[in-house]
């Protein structure tokens, strides 16, 4: 249910790592255009009600926290008891989900992140009281479909959204700092950014693909009183761990007065 941004970033995931076919798919999208879209272009069958979707076996709930009251109770008559249910509606809890559902639906939540888009989305997911082990396979491999997907405790949904939710901001402002740097020191605008982001993506390929510590391979590059080293240390004097820490523990905070 719903088609926006995220719903259609994790239907093409789907599709593309065949984790189900498009005939298998209904989406429940309100907005006629972005129905018609996702009809043509991916070949799934579109409602625009969802009394219409038929019996399924998996809802994902992909509309904003605020709709999601109303959708949850168009779907409520038809939700087959069996049915697994999995949110992706920042801060809306288990315990909030269940309420608005049948006894004992299988609820999992989810915190997916933007570049899920292309297809480098991290997701932390939660399972609920009523999930089985096979539940928990089938949302673990939707959300394997546009990247990285692991299990937490729901206690810890709200650090997992100031850290690989919030996440992608802070990068974006990494990046566009380094190519800033790069201009300072004389590189051409567009060739400083292209620098920049690419070093990031390496960088974080390298790690996931190597066995080491990050600390190693940062050891790894900086020679005793090299360039890497004398650029370490400017960083560490402007406190750049202390201020991803408190960037990290703001966002946090923020995540759960909004969820209270
Ligand atoms: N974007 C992110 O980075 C991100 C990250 C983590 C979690 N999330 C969560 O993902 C969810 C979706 O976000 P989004 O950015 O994809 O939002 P979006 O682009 O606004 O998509 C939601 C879509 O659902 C449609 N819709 C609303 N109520 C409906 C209903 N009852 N039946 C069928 N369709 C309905 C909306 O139509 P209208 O436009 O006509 O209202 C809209 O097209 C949110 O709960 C958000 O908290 C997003």
């Amino acid at each position: 249910m719903g088609g926006g941004n995220m719903g259609t970033a994790l239907l093409k995931g789907i599709l593309e790592t065949a984790t189900a076919r498009a005939d298998q798919i209904v989406v429940a999208e309100k907005a006629e255009e972005k129905a018609e879209k996702l009809a043509k272009e991916l070949g799934v069958r579109t409602v625009n009600r969802p009394e219409h979707i038929g019996e399924v076996d998996l809802v994902l709930f992909a509309v904003k926290p605020q709709d999601l009251d109303k959708a949850a109770a168009s779907l409520k008559k038809r939700l087959e008891k069996k049915a697994l249910f999995i949110s992706i509606a920042a801060g809306v809890t288990i315990e909030r989900l269940t309420g608005l559902l049948p006894a004992h639906t299988a609820v999992v939540r989810a915190m997916p992140n933007t570049p899920a888009l292309v297809g480098m989305g991290a997701t932390a997911l939660a399972a609920g009281p009523d999930v089985t082990d096979g539940q928990k396979k089938l949302a673990q491999g939707i959300f394997e479909a546009v990247g990285l997907a692991v299990w937490v405790k729901e206690k810890n949904m709200d650090a997992v959204t100031g850290l690989s939710g919030s996440g992608p901001a802070y990068v974006f402002m990494f990046i566009e700092a380094l190519s800033d740097a790069g201009v300072f020191q004389g590189l051409p605008r567009e060739t400083s950014l292209m620098l920049a982001a690419q070093t990031v993506a390496g960088a974080a390929k390298l790690l996931q693909m190597s066995d080491k510590h990050p600390a190693e391979l940062k050891d790894m590059v900086t020679s005793p009183g090299g360039t890497t080293i004398n650029g370490v240390h400017a960083l560490e004097s402007r406190g750049l761990r202390g201020a991803l820490m408190d960037a990290v523990a703001r966002a946090t905070q923020r995540s759960k007065e909004l969820g209270s």
